[in-house]
C-alpha cells in the first residue's frame, strides 16, 4: 500500500475537518454556540458518526467564487446512531460562509434525506445558516426547493426533526416548518421570514431579532417550535428522549419496553388531583402522570396553546400519544391554537402507528368575535378531521365536562373512538346547565314570581338530567363508567386488545383536510 497516499488523505481530511478554519470556529464558540461537528458528536452515540460528502465542492464561478474554497460546502452530513438505532443527520457549518446554502450544499442535504427514506431511519437537520448563498443566485433557490420537495416526500414515512441553532431566515424556515418536530434553544435560535431591517424599511416597525423570532416566541406564541431548551446539550437530550419513544419509520412499531414500571407513588391516587367542585380547575398533567408508565411524559408544544396538553409516554411498555384538555388554562376550551396543536399531533401519531389516548374536560369551543373572525370554524374542523381520519387505536376518558361540539370533537364514539370511558364526575351535554336552562326555560323563568329561584331550579333539573355520564352510557356512547382509580387498568386492557386493530383506509388519492 502506498503510505504517501494514506498520509495525504489524513492531511486533507484534517484540513477539511477544520471547516471555515480555527478563527471562524472560535468566533462561533465565542458567540456561545457549538460548532457543527461538536453538535453532531454531542447528539449521536460516541464514535458512531460516519461523515459522507466531506470532499464535496461548490460549482459556482460568479463573484470570485471560483477562487473560494468552501469546506464540505458548509454542511456536515452523515449517518450515526442514537441509543444504538441508526439515524441520518446534517448540520450546517456557520464557520463556512455563514452556513449559507448553495446548490451542492442543498444536494448534500437531499442526498442524506434520500438515504434516510430508503433505509427508513429518522433524519435530523441542524440549521445554522445565513440563508440562500447570495453568490449562487437562482441555484440557491433551486436548492431550497429541492429540500422542500424531499421534506414533503419524507413526511409520514420517517420522523423528520429540525433543530434551529442559529439564524434560520427567509424561505429557509419552510424546511423546518415542513418537518415533524422543531427544537429551539434560548438565545441561540432565530427564525423569521423577513428580519428586523426589512420590517423597519417596509413597515417602519422597530423590533429586535429576539423579540421577532427568538426561541421563546416560537415555543410560546407562534407554535413553530415544539421543544424549547435552555442549552444546546439540553436540546440534544430532548431529541434523544423523543427518538426513544417514537417508531423510527411508518413501517416500524415502537419499542416494547415491558415489564412496565407502575406510575410513581405520588401520582398513583389520581382522585386527589380532581377538586370536588366541578367549576374548580386542576392540572390535567397530574392525571396523565398518574396513568403513564413510571409517570414519564414527554410533553410536545409545552409552552404553546396551554389549554391543551399533548405528548408521548408509555402504557404497559407501548408508546401512546396523549391529548388532554387542560382545565387550568381557559377551562380547557378548544380555540384556534389548541385546535392546530391537537390536530397536528393526532396526524403525527396516526402516520406512525401510535395509539391515541384522549382525556377530556372542556366546555366546548371558545366563543368570541376574535376567534370567529380569525377562523375558529376552519381551525376547529382540523380536530374533527384528524380524529375521524385516524385509524390507530383511539381510547377516550371523559373526566368532567364534555359539552357540545367539544364533546363530539374530543374523540367521541362518533369520531370512531374504539373505547370510551367516563368517570362518574363526567357531564355530557349539549351545553353547560346555566346556558341550557336560560335558553330552554326562558319563558318559565321570565314569568315566575321569583325568576332567580326559578332559574336555579331549572339549572338543577337540567343538571340532574344531563350533567352525568349515565344518559350517554344509556345510549352506548360511553362504554363504561369507571372509578377514576381504575383508569390505567382499563386503558391497558383496551390497548392490549386494540393492538390487533387494523382498519383498511378508504381507497382515495388523499383526503382534503381543512389546512
Ligand atoms: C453568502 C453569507 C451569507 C449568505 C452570511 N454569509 N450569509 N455568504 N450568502 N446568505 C457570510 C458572510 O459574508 C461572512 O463571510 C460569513 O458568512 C459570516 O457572516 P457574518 O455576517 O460575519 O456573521 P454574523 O455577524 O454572525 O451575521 C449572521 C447573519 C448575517 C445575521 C446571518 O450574515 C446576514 O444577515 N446574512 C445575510 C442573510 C440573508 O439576507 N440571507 C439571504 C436570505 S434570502 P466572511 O467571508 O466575511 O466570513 C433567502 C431566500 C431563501 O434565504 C428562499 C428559499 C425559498
Amino acid at each position: 500500500m502506498n503510505k504517501e497516499k494514506i498520509e495525504a488523505l489524513k492531511e486533507r481530511t484534517k484540513q477539511l475537518l477544520l471547516g471555515g478554519g480555527e478563527a471562524a470556529l472560535q468566533k462561533q464558540r465565542d458567540a456561545g454556540k457549538m460548532t457543527a461537528r461538536e453538535r453532531i458528536d454531542a447528539l449521536l452515540d460516541p464514535d458512531s458518526f460516519q461523515e459522507l460528502g466531506l470532499f464535496v465542492k461548490h460549482q459556482c464561478h460568479d463573484f470570485g467564487m471560483d477562487k473560494k474554497e468552501m469546506t464540505a460546502d458548509g454542511v456536515v452530513t452523515g449517518i450515526g446512531t442514537i441509543e444504538g438505532r441508526p439515524v441520518c443527520v446534517y448540520a450546517q457549518d456557520f464557520s463556512v460562509a455563514g452556513g449559507s446554502l448553495g446548490l451542492s450544499h442543498a444536494r448534500k442535504i437531499t442526498k442524506i434525506m434520500d438515504i434516510a427514506m430508503d433505509m427508513k431511519v429518522p433524519c435530523i437537520g441542524i440549521n445554522d445558516s445565513g440563508g440562500a448563498r447570495i453568490q449562487e443566485g437562482i441555484n440557491a433557490l433551486a436548492g431550497y426547493g429541492e429540500i422542500f420537495y424531499h421534506n414533503t416526500a419524507a413526511s409520514g414515512v420517517i420522523p423528520q426533526i429540525s433543530v434551529i441553532l442559529g439564524p434560520c431566515a427567509g424561505g429557509a424556515v419552510y424546511s423546518p416548518a415542513l418537518t415533524d418536530f422543531v427544537f429551539v434553544v434560548d438565545k441561540v435560535s432565530k427564525m423569521f421570514i423577513t428580519g428586523p431591517e426589512v420590517i423597519k424599511t417596509v413597515l417602519g416597525e422597530e423590533i429586535g431579532m429576539e423579540e421577532l423570532g427568538g426561541a421563546r416566541v416560537h415555543a410560546e406564541t407562534t407554535g413553530n417550535a415544539h421543544f424549547f431548551a435552555n442549552s444546546e446539550l439540553e436540546c440534544f437530550a430532548q431529541i434523544r428522549k423523543l427518538l426513544s419513544l417514537i417508531p423510527h419509520s411508518n413501517e416500524k412499531q415502537t419499542e416494547d419496553r415491558r415489564p412496565a414500571c407502575e406510575p410513581k407513588a405520588e401520582y398513583a391516587d389520581i382522585c386527589k388531583f380532581v377538586p370536588d367542585d366541578p367549576r374548580q380547575p386542576f392540572d390535567v398533567r397530574n392525571i396523565v402522570l398518574g396513568v403513564l408508565d413510571d409517570s414519564d411524559f414527554l410533553e410536545v408544544h409545552q409552552g404553546f396553546a396551554q389549554n391543551a396538553v399533548v405528548g408521548f409516554g408509555r402504557l404497559n411498555g407501548q408508546t401512546v400519544g396523549v391529548i388532554a384538555n387542560q382545565p387550568m388554562v381557559l377551562a380547557g376550551v378548544l380555540d384556534i391554537d389548541s385546535s392546530d396543536k391537537i390536530a397536528r399531533f393526532i396526524r403525527y401519531c396516526d402516520s406512525f402507528n401510535i395509539p391515541l389516548i384522549t382525556f377530556e374536560d372542556m366546555p366546548g369551543y371558545l366563543p368570541g368575535v376574535d376567534q370567529e373572525h380569525a377562523g375558529i370554524i376552519r381551525h376547529g374542523a382540523k380536530v374533527l378531521y384528524a380524529y375521524c381520519e385516524a385509524t390507530v387505536p383511539k381510547l377516550t376518558v371523559i373526566m368532567r365536562k364534555a359539552y357540545g361540539g367539544g364533546y363530539i370533537a374530543m374523540c367521541s364514539r362518533h369520531m370512531k373512538a374504539d373505547f370510551v370511558y367516563a368517570w362518574p364526575t363526567a357531564e355530557i351535554a349539549v351545553m353547560g346547565p346555566v346556558g341550557a336552562a336560560n335558553i330552554i326555560f326562558r319563558k318559565e323563568i321570565k314569568e315566575a314570581a321569583d325568576p332567580v329561584a326559578m332559574r336555579e331550579q331549572k339549572i338543577e333539573e337540567y343538571k340532574d338530567k344531563f350533567a352525568n355520564p349515565y344518559v350517554a352510557a344509556g345510549y352506548g356512547y360511553v362504554d363504561a363508567v369507571i372509578n377514576p382509580d381504575d383508569t390505567r387498568k382499563y386503558l391497558i386492557q383496551a390497548l392490549t386488545i386494540a393492538q390487533n386493530k387494523h382498519v383498511e383506509p378508504r381507497k382515495k388519492k388523499h383526503g382534503n383536510p381543512p389546512f
